[in-house]
């Protein structure tokens, strides 16, 4: 053969090693094509809600209809790099916010300690040391002729952080009474009390709990009366004490107890104790009603 064969030859040859590599690039080319969004397979499905997903905000729909209209002009293989959908299943379930019940803060059940007809020189002061002992503020209806007579245990049980409270003067009915008199029962008492505790009380229990609208219109104070009766002045027994509250107690609950018998001083290290393991919380009359209102 002469050499214009072998130069034709030579040039057919390059021609096809050149047309091979513009069909490869060709069909890289091809791999690039557009989603076709109209008309999409379920990989391009996939795809597509994985490429929303990268972004924090996807649920706005102003946002989404941008970024579709973006996915139509990002070529597959893109789409696949930025995230394969099984990333994005994990992903949510680590974005799961996982609540532990155990977690969850709860409310402690208020429970209020108070103690009515004192002081009393000796039980009160009992009272007060096992008081202190815990930590725990509770709540006295003292009688205005025994704060005349013990003024410093009212000063020592204010300076604790105690309420103090009226109890009227003389332990008298209060419906048995005129205006004038329960009046006179329940401000000579505020005054004993402001004279020894250096504050005036905001509430008054009448005795026996005995109250009527005419008793109720003689005062702006509040009256508070009790949901536990321990009965500790009839039974005398610490042990039943103990029973009743364990009976009768219940969350944003009132104890009545009297701090003139020594068996009722005896007792309350029990109660105390029983109520801790309930998960009370200790508070004053007057928080109690705080948090009801
Ligand atoms: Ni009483």
């Amino acid at each position: 053969m002469n050499k214009k064969i072998w130069a034709i030859v030579a040039m057919l040859g390059l021609m096809y090693i050149v047309f091979l590599q513009m069909d490869i690039e060709a069909s890289s080319q091809i791999q690039e094509k557009e989603l076709n969004l109209k008309q999409p397979n379920l990989t391009q499905q996939l795809a597509f809600i994985a490429f929303l997903n990268t972004i924090d905000d996807a649920h706005d729909t102003k946002l989404i209809a941008i970024r579709q209209h973006e996915a139509t002009h990002i070529p597959l293989y893109n789409l696949q790099e930025i995230r394969k959908p099984t990333d994005f299943i994990i992903q949510q379930e680590i974005v799961e916010p996982q609540e532990k019940p155990d977690e969850v803060v709860r409310e402690k059940k208020k429970i209020a300690l108070t103690f009515d007809d004192g002081p009393h020189p000796v039980v009160t002061e009992k009272i007060l040391a096992v008081l202190l002992q815990n930590d725990i503020k509770a709540t006295f209806f003292v009688l205005g002729q025994n704060v005349g007579k013990y003024p410093q245990i009212v000063h020592q049980a204010a300076k604790q952080g105690h309420e103090i409270a009226n109890h009227s003067w003389s332990h008298a009915n209060f419906t048995k009474l005129s205006g004038t008199q329960i009046t006179a029962e329940l401000e000579q008492t505020n005054e004993a009390i402001y004279k020894a505790s250096g504050k005036y009380p905001n509430l008054y229990r009448p005795p026996y709990g005995a109250t009527n609208a005419n008793v109720r219109g003689q005062t702006s104070m509040e009256a508070v009366m009790w949901s536990v009766d321990t009965m500790d002045w009839k039974h005398r027994t610490p042990e039943k004490t103990l029973a009743y509250v364990k009976e009768q107690v219940k969350d944003n609950g009132i104890i009545l107890m009297h701090d003139i018998h020594s068996e009722t001083a005896d007792s309350l290290e029990a109660v105390i104790n029983y109520l801790i393991e309930q998960d009370y919380e200790f508070v004053t009359a007057s928080e109690l009603l705080k948090l009801q209102s």
